[in-house]
């Protein structure tokens, strides 16, 4: 049997884990890097600083990081934890903040001539680094990577990840609460992300025994949850239960663990033109093309056919279906969007980490069929 893991993440997942989480053990001076609401709105950010204050730690708010997060705001808030000589960063949203916070956290302690040497080499250790979630999606909390939105020559905008063992957060609090008022359509985005973290590890050639466990329990949680939050959100017209934000929460970092090893496939790479062109969220992103990653790869694995099957409960058939109910209409493309998303995916290493490797003509195929 072959695996090879490390994920040196402390997660800490239960009820009040920032009330009770001891931060005096980390510094003295903490920087908060946060977006504009959903720290607020979840209750996270009072949790943090009344926690702060309780532990006799200062404190300063750096709430500028916006979705899809530039390398700009990166530097930005680097620049504020090193004028407040923060010691320690406490990230608090979703995956934009957290993945956000990655980045500032080398930022602060490292001096690059230009920003974009982070993706070379990381040369000095990063300020320790705190994550709490607040939606159920990312899986940030427990990967060695960050997708930062970056600029190229001509001024487009596009997505980069940053992968170093140098970014993994010291503690992860999760603490499903933040997540329970989210709206529905954060929580399909979201839930929809983990279910396509856990499909794409799944028919990763770079999948082992621990890879293949956490795909396919992160899967089997997710699609069961998806499935009971429609039930309750559109048939019983009521609020998501508890019980079911706690499992997509959980769900979340399971698959989080899953691509942690094994890295995101073809769904991924399609989707980041839509979220940084076409504003489309992450999650609905990447769901638009599962169904043709799904397609493109079954068969090529007898063993991660019937995994797939046993995790969702159903035939391949039936989830396609469900997938479609599931999805609100994908956003319409023009042949020069086509053209230029195409260009913007060629080179992603995504493409060919799936059993079945996309080529660039395969993903010109999945962008035409969001031509209207
Ligand atoms: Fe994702």
């Amino acid at each position: 049997m072959e695996y090879n893991h490390f994920m040196p993440t402390r997660v800490i997942s239960k009820k009040d884990a920032v009330r009770d989480f001891d931060f005096s053990k980390l510094g003295k001076r903490a920087i908060l890097v946060t977006g504009k609401t959903g720290a607020v709105k979840s209750g996270a950010l009072a949790d943090v600083t009344e926690r702060l204050e309780a532990c006799g730690i200062e404190y300063c708010i750096f709430n500028e990081i916006e979705e899809n997060p530039s390398i700009e705001s990166c530097v930005k808030a680097a620049d504020a934890a090193r004028s407040f000589g923060a010691d320690v960063m406490i990230a608090i949203g979703g995956g934009s903040a957290m993945d956000a916070a990655k980045a500032a956290a080398v930022f602060a302690t490292n001096d690059f001539a230009d920003p974009y040497e982070i993706y070379v080499s990381i040369p000095r250790r990063a300020l320790p680094l705190v994550v709490v979630g607040t939606t159920s999606g990312t899986g940030s909390e427990v990967t060695a990577v960050s997708v930062i939105t970056a600029s190229g020559k001509d001024g487009e905008r596009f997505k980069k990840s940053l992968k170093s063992p140098r970014i993994y957060p010291l503690y992860a609090l999760v603490d499903p609460k933040y997540t329970y008022k989210l709206p529905w359509n954060i929580t399909l985005s979201t839930a929809l992300d983990v279910v396509s973290h856990a499909i794409e590890s799944l028919y990763s050639p770079k999948a082992g025994e621990i890879s293949l466990i956490y795909a396919y329990e992160g899967l089997k949680r997710a699609w069961s949850a998806i499935k009971k939050a429609h039930w309750q959100t559109f048939v019983e017209f009521r609020d998501i239960t508890p019980d079911v934000r706690d499992e997509l929460s959980c769900a979340s970092i399971i698959a989080g663990m899953a691509i942690n090893l094994t890295g995101t496939g073809f769904a991924h790479a399609i989707s980041y033109p839509l979220s940084v062109n076409k504003y489309v969220p992450h999650g609905l992103a990447c769901a638009y093309s599962l169904v043709p990653y799904l397609k493109h790869n079954r068969g090529e694995d007898e063993r991660r056919d019937k995994m797939f099957e046993q995790a969702v409960g159903y035939s391949f058939e039936e989830f396609y279906e469900d997938m479609q109910k599931l999805l609100p209409d994908a956003p319409s493309l023009s042949y020069a969007e086509i053209d230029s998303f195409t260009e913007l995916t060629a080179t992603s290493a995504s493409l060919k980490n799936s059993i079945s490797p996309l080529s660039g003509t395969g993903v010109e195929k999945l962008y035409l069929a969001m031509h209207k």
